[in-house]
């Protein structure tokens, strides 16, 4: 039976919830036979899962296709076929004119159609399919459960979505267009995946959505997201819980409590705020000002005085004055970030900001960009070095840059690389922070951890990632 499995190649780009749903398509394909490799050369599928955020994100799929075809005709040659897919948010955005414009694409498979990968993979050797339409039936009750081996190979920290799509409509963003309007997972679903990956060895959830804190799941009792963390505090085995991406208007006082109150919910908010200015804000329609995210920062942090902050930042949004990016920079000197991403605007396919006059000429944006990412440098090496000679608990991952070296994450996030035997992943442990970088810290184990190399109890923890990371 091995002998006639295929291998499976699939290349993930833009944010995690991305990383998420490639695993669940490995899932879906594994049952018609696909086992996942690490090299194209050998793959008898490769599936593209493509971000559509920003242009830059999605013109590198079709270079990224420009290399694939190479493959595929070296394997032509030797007598081996390869079918393509494009899968994630440029596949629901452009559709159709994938194939178009490269006509060695064999399948185009919207995020909201997983669950029908292998019907369209069959009828995919027919002809090129595309399929983006938003069915019906949730493909999250379609899609087979994770395997207990691909989890446990993806070490103890997982992702699982719990809300996709978005109502907000900011007007720069793609999002509700690619992902289509919100929808909630029920409480007792999500709950059974949570158990699930625990009983693979997982120790840390990050819950994802694009709007996640917007959650409103059938079974959570009104309570949103703050009842769905509590409820999965009490999983056997989950220590830690983050979750991403959040919007300021949905952060209710139940969430902000929960904070407080869950030690498993990491001291660590990705909470995006994109511009400083009212005047921004109003027309990128945030629906909130920036005095009103000052005061509910000023909440949060009075139920987490330690929590780590975290955002997203355009810069150059149609219009953008001098005047109103210097609020930008005001309000991250103000609200003091562990760290933050920013971006320079860019205007996407039937997005009202696209449309709009007082586009900021490209030079302008680039000079915006470097002052604020410099001063958000400046804010993480001052947040990391506040850390050093401090005892934090690290969830540790996997084996660190040198030999002999283990890393983990803080609970403020930050990678932190230690000298530590490997029988020691999948550890909390308590380390002594002994310096910092601007990305990551290094620390010594301190207690049990250090003299015996094992432990027998551990403690509370660390802090995760943002809707930002791949590639
Ligand atoms: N241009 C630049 N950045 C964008 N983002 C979303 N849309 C755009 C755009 N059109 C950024 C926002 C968001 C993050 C995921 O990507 O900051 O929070
Ligand atoms: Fe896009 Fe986030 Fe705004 Fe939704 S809340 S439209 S995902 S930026």
């Amino acid at each position: 039976m091995t002998a006639s499995r295929k291998k499976l190649f699939v290349k993930t780009f833009g944010c995690q919830m991305n990383v998420y749903d490639s695993g669940r398509m490995i899932d879906a394909l594994a049952g018609e036979g696909f086992d996942s490799t690490d090299t194209m050369d050998e793959a008898d599928l490769v599936i593209l899962n493509t971000c559509h955020i920003r242009e830059k994100a999605a013109e590198k799929v079709y270079s990224e296709i420009g290399r694939i075809r190479a493959v595929k005709e070296e394997r032509r040659k030797a007598g081996k076929d390869m079918i393509i897919g494009v899968a994630g948010c440029v596949a629901q955005a452009e559709g159709q004119e994938i194939v178009r414009r490269a006509p060695v694409v064999d399948m185009v498979i919207g995020p909201q159609t997983y669950h029908r990968l292998p019907e369209i993979l069959r009828n995919a050797r027919n002809g090129a399919v595309v399929e983006t339409e938003f069915p019906l039936e949730d493909k999250f009750d379609h899609l087979p459960a994770a395997t207990p081996t691909r989890l446990r190979k993806a070490g103890p920290t997982a992702f699982l979505t719990i809300q996709e799509g978005c109502d907000k409509f900011c007007t720069f963003c793609v999002v509700p267009y690619t992902r289509g309007s919100e929808v909630s997972r029920p409480l007792s679903a999500i709950l059974a995946e949570a158990r699930r990956q625990a009983d693979a060895g997982v120790r840390e959830i990050t819950l994802l959505g694009q709007n996640v804190n917007a959650y409103h799941g059938e079974g959570d009792k009104g309570r949103g997201l703050a009842g769905l963390v509590e409820a999965l505090a009490a999983v056997d085995g989950i220590e830690r819980i983050r979750y991403t991406t959040s919007h300021p208007r949905d952060m209710d006082d139940d969430l902000i409590a929960t904070h407080r109150d869950i030690p498993e919910l990491m001291p660590y908010l990705h909470l995006p705020v994109q511009s400083g200015s009212d005047r921004i804000l109003a027309a990128m329609n945030r629906k909130h000002g920036r005095e009103e995210y000052f005061e509910l920062i000023d909440r949060i942090r009075a139920a987490r005085p330690d929590i780590a902050m975290s955002g997203d930042f355009i810069v150059g949004f149609p219009g953008e004055t001098d005047a109103d990016f210097e609020d930008t920079m005001d309000l991250v000197r103000r609200v003091g970030y562990a760290q933050a991403y920013s971006f320079k605007y860019s205007p996407r396919p039937g997005t009202p900001a696209a449309a709009m006059d007082d586009q900021v000429p490209e030079p302008v944006m680039k000079e915006r960009l470097a002052a604020l990412q410099a001063l958000i440098e400046e804010g993480q090496r001052a947040f990391n070095a506040a850390l050093i000679g401090r005892t934090l608990s690290v969830l540790l991952e996997k084996p660190g840059r040198k030999p002999g070296q283990l890393v983990g994450r803080s609970p403020y996030l930050q990678p932190v690389n230690i000298d530590a035997p490997d029988a020691l992943r999948g550890e909390i442990v308590d380390v002594r922070i002994t310096s910092a970088g601007r990305n990551s810290l290094f620390a010594e184990l301190t207690g049990d951890a250090a003299t015996t190399g094992r432990l027998d109890s551990d403690g509370p923890g660390a802090a995760g990632p943002t809707m930002e990371a791949v590639s």
